[in-house]
């Protein structure tokens, strides 16, 4: 190709990403890395080659079919593709590849901070320091729940949760997972497989959610797998909101079901998130801060790239998922 391809990119990129891009291909740039409505998406991609999107670029079947032919690849700056309607995708023959592996670690930090701030109260704790609220202590002042030793459920024994299992090793926790098939044994390592969720979930006094969003996996933590769960248990989301029924997680914490939540992702997320997080003591929040390491972003970035790279060159990109 004499021309460098025109890449339409959705976000702002951290700096080393946008310089390589830079090198190989004409940007097409969020200037002040606003959210890009789907008409105005449209509109920047009219006469690309290819987009570079995030997770916060829903691209719906309806957007998908509205893109112009140029478009051939979608290279997602994201391990989930959720947002990309993949279906719609592969009607149209476009390419769409993710970034996995790379933000493993990343995502298995932010697990256990959501974990450790949710059992040992550490934000509750933050805010009254801050608050100059903070006027006693005593033997029984703001107990939370010991992480060590305990039980911790995996669900969803991909790569992050694979990561996050050896993690728990630190802790001395017990590891049981549960997904489709069992894992080969040198990657379930201890971690035991339970082939049903509903055995396993009377046995984690610590679940950690780490699936992917899909029709299947869609409020796959409901009430009734709630009451499954040992009084007091702790539950932590670090994959996709779509994976939890908000009023169900939300009733469990304000009864006293569950001890606490560690939440990093959220239905609605960013803007219209359950406003009932915002004021429950017992959840641990953050803003989607998985992946947001300096060293991760810049992975995130290059490992778009040589996807973007493969497909021009004719190659077969290697994290193609449609
Ligand atoms: C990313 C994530 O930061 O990669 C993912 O799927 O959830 C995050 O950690 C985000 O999606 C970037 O688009």
């Amino acid at each position: 190709m004499n021309q460098k391809p025109i890449v339409t990119v959705g976000r702002k990129l951290p700096d080393r990403v946008l310089a390589r891009l830079a090198q190989s291909y004409q940007p097409r740039l969020n200037s002040d890395d606003h959210l890009y409505s789907s008409a105005e998406l449209l509109e920047k991609a009219q006469g690309a080659d290819a987009l570079l999107i995030c997770h916060t670029e829903h691209l719906s079947a309806e957007v998908i079919r509205q893109l112009p032919d140029s478009v051939r690849i979608i290279a997602n700056f994201s391990v989930g593709y959720d947002h990309v309607d993949t279906a719609a995708a592969s009607q149209r023959g476009l390419v769409v590849t993710n970034t996995p592996d790379v933000l493993n670690d990343a995502t298995a930090e932010i697990m256990f901070l959501v974990l450790l701030g949710a059992a040992r109260r550490a934000a509750e704790g933050e805010r009254l320091v801050r608050n100059n609220a903070w006027h006693t202590w005593s033997p029984t002042f703001m107990l939370g729940t010991q992480v060590t030793g305990k039980t911790l459920g995996i669900v969803g024994m991909g790569r992050v949760g694979q990561v996050c299992a050896r993690r728990a090793r630190g802790f001395d926790m017990r590891v049981l997972y549960h997904q489709r098939q069992p894992l080969e044994p040198q990657q379930a390592g201890a971690a035991q497989f339970v082939a049903s969720l509903e055995a396993m979930l009377p046995q984690c006094q610590f679940l950690s959610l780490n699936c992917p969003a899909t029709a299947q996996t869609h409020h796959l933590l409901n009430r009734e797998r709630i009451a499954l769960l040992p009084d007091g248990a702790i539950v932590v989301n670090t994959a996709r909101g779509a994976v939890v029924d908000d009023d169900a997680l939300i009733e469990a914490l304000l009864s006293g079901k569950l001890a606490a939540a560690g939440l990093d992702v959220f239905n609605g997320e960013p803007a219209n998130i359950d406003p009932r997080y915002r004021k429950l003591e017992n959840v641990f929040v953050l803003p989607h801060l998985g992946s947001a390491t300096h060293e991760t972003r810049d992975a995130m970035g290059f490992r778009a790239l040589d996807n973007l790279d493969a497909f021009f060159a004719g190659r077969e990109p290697g994290d193609r998922v449609v």
